[in-house]
């Protein structure tokens, strides 16, 4: 046996005890005749002691020991005389009788502790030695216990577990595909599945009737803090299900899980819901942190035309959020939003704010261009209280500057500790748009994916007014993050057909792409519809991470870069050779 018990076991009642503990020496410290090391392993830590006076030559060989060097070491449960309380095994020490080097480390580049010393590009080359830290450790251990508890939940409710492949034909999602030559059928590629989704509809029709897959999707597109080009999806499909059907379980599994692997109480009170549309006016995006407030007020009425300020009254939409208690901003916070909406990435031309004093006067940033009067229907149409600051963006194009106002919103919600990761705030999204216009392409896309369900009183207007057809397309969100979506789903092979009309496919394109689900629509296939959630999401918001990429054993970079691995990477020329590529000369 290579050990009778793991590093975080041990306990005040294993005292007198003999023991073989094998671990990782994280950290050694000499006093006096004394040295102590810490011995970690994945349960945790426990702390050695060689004494000089009983075993000098093994105390010189503990005094050799480097950083992360494997031992395995065989000796007596002690109990501590200054115990750490903050160690679950801070009660007890052992007392080392023989010591073995497994193997010898190289001196990390960085220190293995929760506070490490090493920067992010360090940690990502050296992912294994990262993964050894107990912080992204646990969220490893939350990730497994998080599949766990959804395999449970969907096996209880008569879910099929069922491997779609990997090497598939595209399944539009919305982003590019990545593509794999293929060596026997020279000249054609796979594509990676952006999801299963095509591939679950195809076991609907084949009578699985409940399916579910814990699946890697692939998606080449702009990387950001919750994105990844690989992913995993927790994909779920039903069959003879309407919306609410949906709607209602995945509401109760995801109440189950904050329950079982978060020890969330989510309480019984059903979500949230929200139309797109409402979503859009009030929060200005279709995943609304809704933990906080502050929410848009229109003010087109109030300051369009009412005064002579010139943006104003061109803009085809002005709005205002309040943030509560912050009208004693000084000009530098000030500056900062200003500098903030201005920054490229949200691209609003300015900011104008207001601020409400202790007596309810109101000074604004344009006061000269509007009347006293105008300025207190302001304050009293945001409903702002003394010491409210008022923020104010417009702008031609609405809906910019609706998701422009949004941003401004997070960030104010965010400075005024309104985003606490420890609350949650879960809401649907529905009634999505069928389509929206895609300026690059020129032409409607799916907002969803091509198979979603128009809503049925919605069909007739797939010939006269597209763009105002709604979906049976829903999200769920939590603290602003979208963490699944899902549709009921076209069943009928005359209705895919003029889908994709709509969205521009020929019918010899459509008949090329998705020829084999409109063929099997021909055969009996039952009405059905699912949804989506991202694992990566689901983990990272339970651990309270900034980043989905710290509950991924090996993530990518934001270039799309495995650092560990150096991927991707050049091939042989040979490998081009028996793909028949040619490939041109990049810089
Ligand atoms: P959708 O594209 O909305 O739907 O994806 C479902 C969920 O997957 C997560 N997600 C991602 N997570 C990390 N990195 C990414 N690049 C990424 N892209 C998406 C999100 C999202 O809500 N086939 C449909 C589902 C369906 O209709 O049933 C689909 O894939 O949390």
């Amino acid at each position: 046996m290579y050990r009778t018990n793991t590093c975080g076991e041990l306990r005040l009642q294993h005292v007198g005890r003999q023991v073989t503990l094998a671990g990782w020496v994280q950290r050694s410290r000499k006093m006096g005749g004394m040295t102590f090391i810490d011995l970690r392993d994945r349960y945790g830590i426990t702390q050695l002691v060689f004494n000089e006076e009983t075993d000098a030559p093994l105390c010189e060989q503990a005094n050799r020991l480097g950083r992360e060097y494997v031992i395995q070491v065989t000796g007596t449960v002690a109990e501590r005389f200054s115990k750490n309380s903050k160690l679950p095994t801070g009660d007890i020490e052992i007392l080392v009788s023989q010591l073995l080097v497994l193997n010898a480390s190289e001196v990390p580049p960085f220190t293995i502790e929760e506070h490490t010393d090493g920067g992010d590009d360090l940690r990502m080359k050296y992912r294994y030695l990262d993964l050894r830290r107990p912080g992204v450790r646990a969220n490893l251990e939350l990730r497994h216990r998080f599949c766990l508890a959804v395999r449970h939940f969907l096996d209880s409710k008569g879910f099929l577990e069922i491997e779609t492949p990997v090497l598939v034909g595209s399944t539009p999602e919305g982003a590019r595909d990545f593509i794999v030559p293929s060596r026997m059928n020279k000249g054609q590629f796979y594509a990676l599945p952006q999801s299963p989704q095509t591939l679950k509809q195809l076991l609907m029709v084949a009578g699985m009737d409940r399916y579910f897959q814990i699946v890697k999707c692939f998606r080449d597109e702009d990387l950001r803090a919750d994105r990844q080009p690989e992913f995993t999806q927790i994909d779920c499909e039903m069959s003879f299900v309407r919306q609410e059907d949906i709607l209602a379980l995945f509401e109760e599994m995801t109440k189950h899980l904050f329950r079982e692997v978060r020890g969330y109480d989510l309480g019984e009170a059903p979500f949230l819901r929200l139309s797109w549309h409402e979503a859009m006016r009030r929060f200005g995006s279709d995943k609304p942190d809704m933990r906080f407030g502050m929410e848009f007020v229109e003010l087109m009425d109030t300051l369009q035309g009412t005064g002579t300020f010139p943006v104003f009254n061109e803009a085809s939409y002005i709005g205002g959020i309040c943030a509560p208690g912050c009208a004693g901003y000084t000009r530098k916070q000030l500056d900062e939003l200003t500098n903030f909406v201005k920054s490229p990435q949200i691209g609003a031309k300015g900011l104008v704010y207001a601020r409400v004093g202790e007596d309810g006067s109101v000074k604004s940033s344009v006061d000269k261009f509007y009347t006293p009067e105008v300025l207190a229907a302001l304050r009293a149409k945001m409903n702002a209280a003394p010491g409210d600051l008022i923020l104010i963006l417009s702008g031609p194009d609405a809906m910019r500057t609706r998701k422009q106002l949004c941003e401004l919103r997070l960030l104010m919600g965010e400075r005024l500790g309104l985003r606490d990761k420890d609350r949650f705030a879960l809401l649907w999204v529905v009634d999505f748009p069928m389509f929206e216009w895609s300026d690059e392409e020129q032409r409607l896309m799916a907002m969803h994916h091509p198979f979603t369900s128009p809503k049925p009183s919605d069909i007739p207007k797939l010939d006269t007014d597209p763009a105002n057809v709604l979906a049976d397309a829903y999200d769920m969100v939590c603290n602003g993050v979208e963490v699944g979506g899902g549709s009921i789903r076209i069943h009928d092979a005359a209705l895919q057909a003029k889908i994709f009309q709509v969205l521009g496919f020929t019918p010899e394109r459509a008949r090329e792409q998705f020829g084999f689900l409109m063929n099997a629509f021909r055969y009996g296939a039952p009405p059905h519809g699912g949804l989506a959630y991202g694992l990566d999401r689901w983990v990272s918001l339970f651990a309270g991470l900034d980043s989905i990429r710290d509950c991924i054993a090996f993530p990518k970079n934001n270039s799309g870069r495995d650092v560990m691995l150096d991927a991707p990477s050049r091939v042989d020329p040979a490998q081009l050779d028996e793909l028949a590529l040619d490939l041109r000369p990049v810089d």
